[in-house]
């Protein structure tokens, strides 16, 4: 039996994708995978180190209180700012923007935003978490100090999209506008394997993720697609089952390999929604249309939205072309 390539292996062999590139992006993508691997380890022993937190409680305090979207924060910074290929990072953890302006990031190309923990409400009841993140070319000279511009750009603009699915496997899945293909990690190993190759949206799918308790809070045209994909039509694969775990990796994740949309819009108390364009609609956008999906804010097409600071939230609809399109109509109809 063949085995199957490894990501570090993807990683070089697609590097030739990028004539222009001097191996920057490859380096960038393995730091991002080794943070992946510590947050995991991490994750895995979450319930544990609390278990062992009671028992040496002066030891291990430190970590015990640290929250994990803290810790998964400080690694993924730590680990990126090692080495030189970025010349700054946002996450969503973080109020203003981090610039690394020692020498070895001066002539850095890139820069990246991240969701380090996303889901971070199930960490403490065992539900699946992950981790978001989104490259770009930075727009300022290399040899000068990054600005907010570098990251507020359009999610056109993006260079490479990814997650990390820390669920039963831990996947990372990720584009650099070339498909999208996801590697499953082995803990004996400790290497990600290529176990998803040219993932695409099947065309058809039955299932919604929306957090429906927000319901009377949502827009009409919403609430008549809620009902629609609740009715019984044998044709168009109705009724829809709901899934949501309120973790937007999962949802997505599933969405993306079984068929199905999620959304979250707007709503009488959350204007404008509640995920982030930059750290988390912009990058599942790239991937998802990658999979021949889409995603919209109801109007636009996400990935077109010109960000105007770096936390602004949108309302977010992604999913199988088809059923995209089909709220985009009810929106139209119904209004928003
Ligand atoms: P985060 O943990 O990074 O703050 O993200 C949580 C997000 C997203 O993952 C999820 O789909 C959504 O918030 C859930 O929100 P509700 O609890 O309002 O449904
Ligand atoms: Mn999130
Ligand atoms: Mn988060």
């Amino acid at each position: 039996m063949e085995r199957p390539i490894t990501l570090g292996e993807f990683i070089v062999e697609n590097q030739k994708d990028f004539p222009y590139a001097k191996g920057e992006l490859t380096a960038l993508l393995s730091s991002i995978k080794l943070a992946g691997k510590m947050v995991n380890e991490k994750i895995n022993k979450a319930g544990l180190s609390q278990i062992l937190g009671k028992v040496d409680a002066e030891n291990v305090q430190g970590e015990v209180q640290a929250k994990l979207d803290i810790m998964a924060n400080n690694i993924f910074i730590s680990t990126l700012k090692a080495r030189g290929e970025i010349g700054g990072l946002a996450s969503e953890e973080l109020e203003d923007i981090a610039i690394f302006d020692d020498d070895i990031h001066k002539d850095s190309k890139y820069v990246i935003l991240i969701d380090p923990l996303d889901g971070s409400s199930n960490i403490d009841v065992d539900i699946t978490v992950g981790t978001i993140f989104s490259i770009y070319h930075r727009i300022s000279e290399p040899g000068t100090r990054v600005t907010q511009e570098d990251f507020l750009q359009k999610g056109e603009n993006q260079v490479a999209a990814g997650y990390l699915i820390y669920g039963t496997s831990t996947i990372l899945v990720y584009t650099t506008g070339n498909g999208v293909n996801g590697f499953t990690f082995d803990p004996g190993i400790g290497s990600f394997f290529l176990s998803h190759s040219n993932i695409k949206f099947p065309k058809d799918g039955s299932t919604y993720s929306v957090n429906e308790g927000n319901y009377i809070h949502f827009p009409l045209g919403i609430k008549k697609l809620i009902k629609w994909m609740q009715e019984l039509d044998e044709k168009d694969n109705r009724p829809y089952t709901a899934r949501y775990t309120g973790s937007l990796v999962a949802d997505f994740h599933r969405n993306m390999l079984l068929g199905g949309i999620y959304l979250y819009p707007q709503g009488s108390t959350a204007p404008n929604g509640k995920l982030r364009l930059l750290y988390e609609c912009n990058p599942m956008a790239f991937i998802a249309e990658q999979a021949g999906g889409r995603a919209t804010d109801g109007h636009r097409r996400v990935m077109e939205i010109e960000p105007s600071e770096l936390h602004e939230r949108v309302p977010f609809i992604c999913g199988t072309s088809e059923m995209v399109e089909i709220a985009e109509r009810f929106i139209e109809e119904f209004g928003n």
